[in-house]
């Protein structure tokens, strides 16, 4: 097949460049960053690039947090403008095949339940509960403490900030197109993606490189809230693996199908630094007790559905790929 990779520069882009020419398909880059560069949002660009193209997986997006409100013009154009610009590019080159970048970010907080109550949301976080070191979210209807368990893809969506809600219009304007076209769409909702090439010190690569950084200068990872916080760390190989997958599957046409993409073993903030420690022979993290008022105190995924229905297998076991990183940039 040959594949329009957009962001195929990029982090999880060039894996999936690299994945797919392993599997016998030919990659094309598409992306602002190689030289000369190519803009997802140039209509007359991505309409050249689309020749002869069987799929499209689209990579590209600006990715972290920005600086909230204020970037929202940027990453409304860059990722849903580029995004629609894309696919009445694809409806009108006849391309009908679509693997797109989704992220587990349209959740929101995690899936919780109450002993009592069963699955309940949490409400926002308030400041006070934090400032005092109360970490977990409560029982919005009774108070008492809830127990995280795992989203699955039939969770409500809850994006709670712009990059989030870039994210999930990505899925929907994805979804609009199938339906408009007869064409396939899969969304995989990547969780905190880590390996080798990650961006170092932005946000949104996730907290390993943070601490992957202060180990580098010596200093010891601190480690926000009471390092408890769950989170999924999948390896970047296994999701250039899942989109390769993704991209030779037969999805039900006209609509999008939607798949956690997690190593299905959840682990803590904690953890990682611990990991990461170990792997680079200290300092030992340090629990800080700071917090960020935006962030989720627990995200972990049920990635069955992509294993079961597509056959996908995530490869890379935690202390191997965090020894890994450690090594490789
Ligand atoms: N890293 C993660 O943990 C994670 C988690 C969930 C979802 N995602 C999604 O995965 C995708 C790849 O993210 P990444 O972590 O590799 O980030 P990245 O920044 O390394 O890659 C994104 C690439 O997109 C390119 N790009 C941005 N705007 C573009 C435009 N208008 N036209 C063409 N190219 C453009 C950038 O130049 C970059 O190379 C993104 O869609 C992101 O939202 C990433
Ligand atoms: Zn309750």
């Amino acid at each position: 097949m040959r594949v329009l990779v957009t962001g195929g520069a990029g982090f999880i882009g060039s894996h999936v460049v690299e994945a797919l020419r392993a599997s016998g398909h030919e990659p094309l880059v598409y992306d602002v960053r190689t030289d000369p560069g190519a803009d997802v949002r140039d209509r007359a660009a991505v309409a050249r690039a689309l020749s002869g193209v069987d799929a499209v997986c689209h990579q590209a997006a600006m990715v972290g947090l920005g600086n909230g409100v204020a970037d929202a013009a940027e990453y409304v154009s860059r990722n849903d403008l580029g995004t629609a610009v894309l696919l009445a590019a694809m409806a009108e080159a006849g391309v009908g095949r679509l693997v797109l970048a989704g992220s587990m970010v349209v959740y929101g907080e995690g899936r919780y339940d109450c002993p009592q109550h069963g699955v309940v949301r949490p409400g926002p976080r308030a400041a006070a509960d934090l400032e005092a070191g109360r970490f977990e979210p409560p029982c919005p209807r009774c108070g008492a403490p809830l127990v995280p368990g795992l989203v699955a893809e039939d969770a409500p969506t809850d994006p709670r900030n712009v990059y989030a809600s870039t994210k999930l219009a990505q899925e929907h304007l994805s979804a609009a197109w199938a339906r408009a076209t007869d064409g396939t769409a899969i969304s995989l909702r990547y969780h905190n993606v880590y390996g080798p090439g990650m961006p170092r010190d932005t946000p949104y690569a996730g907290v390993a490189s943070f601490f992957r950084s202060a180990l580098e200068r010596g200093d010891a990872p601190r480690v926000f809230e009471d390092g408890r916080q769950r989170r999924d760390f999948v390896h970047v190989r296994d999701v250039a693996a899942a989109n390769v997958i993704a991209l030779e599957a037969a999805p039900r046409p006209g609509t999008l199908t939607a798949y956690n993409t997690g190593s299905g073993e959840p682990h803590t903030v904690g953890d990682l630094a611990r990991a990461l420690s170990a792997a680079h022979g200290g300092p030992q993290p340090v629990v800080t007790g700071e917090y960020r008022l935006g962030d989720v105190r627990h995200i972990t995924a049920d990635s069955s559905r992509l294993r079961a229905e597509l056959g996908w297998k995530p490869e890379v076991d935690f202390a191997e790929g965090m020894q890994e990183f450690t090594r490789t940039h």
